[in-house]
């Protein structure tokens, strides 16, 4: 199984196999895959070698790791898009998930200068501030912190929050939704968003900043998003 004669470290033959092994789907996700002592029995190494491959597949969000029962594989991450203006609620059905939201807080709030540039608003004027947890079937996937002008959406109510925010604005309002702008960043989880989304800190996450706009140009967000980087993989299409 090894080659011990071979230019490529022990340690990465071992994660190689134990790749090769997950997609063949010989471990299947969530399985418990052999400990510690039987891998080092199993190629003939030091514990040392094999701790070093279960550490670096756990790092690449392969394998996780549990207290007390050991290394399981993780289940594969979700494919995210980049292209498409598309909401959270689309997003999932695309992928055969029941789409989940949890409604943290809604409030009024006057909006800080940065965000009332982003919104083109004065900072007088009022914007609804919705922090969101949301799912994937059962699973936590991301917190988003909206803001919504209120002169444009006086009639935003908690019950439409506990669906699909694009689904209110285009069908209850009847507005036509037109384009935005993402800024993508790499952060780790603050210990209140670690709590939302069930991750044990220190966490990677992803910030996404979304500023939409009608059709008309008016912009009716600023979506500040925290993704678990431990279930997202963002995908673009490019071309030259
Ligand atoms: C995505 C975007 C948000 C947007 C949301 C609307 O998650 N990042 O900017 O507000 O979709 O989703 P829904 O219509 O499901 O509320």
């Amino acid at each position: 199984m090894l080659d011990k004669q071979s230019a490529i470290p022990i340690y990465v033959q071992i994660e190689d196999y134990l790749k090769e092994q997950i997609a063949q789907g010989v471990y299947p996700v969530k399985s418990l895959i052999p400990s510690e002592r039987e891998l080092t029995d199993m190629f003939g190494v030091s514990r040392m070698t094999v701790r070093q491959s279960l550490t670096n597949l756990v790092k690449d969000g392969l394998l996780y790791r549990e207290k007390g029962r050991g290394t399981f594989v993780a289940e594969e991450k979700m494919e995210q898009p980049l292209n498409g203006l598309t909401s959270f609620t689309e997003d999932m059905k695309e992928r055969g998930f029941v789409p989940g939201t949890k409604l943290i807080s809604f409030s009024q709030v006057h909006p800080d200068p940065q965000l009332s540039t982003r919104l083109g608003i004065s900072s007088e004027a009022l914007v609804h501030k919705v922090v969101r947890i949301r799912y994937a079937d059962d699973t936590p996937m991301a917190i988003e912190r909206s803001y919504l002008p209120v002169e444009l959406f006086p009639t935003l109510s908690e019950e439409a929050l506990q669906g699909s925010l694009y689904a209110f604005i285009e069908k209850q309002e009847k507005l036509v939704i037109g384009q935005a702008t993402q800024r993508m960043e790499a952060a780790l989880a603050k210990t209140e968003d670690a709590g939302y989304l069930h991750i044990s800190l220190p966490a990677a996450v992803v910030l996404i900043e979304r500023v939409s706009a009608l059709d008309d140009g008016r912009i009716f967000e600023v979506v500040r998003s925290t993704y678990r980087a431990d279930r997202y993989k963002f995908i673009s299409e490019i071309g030259r």
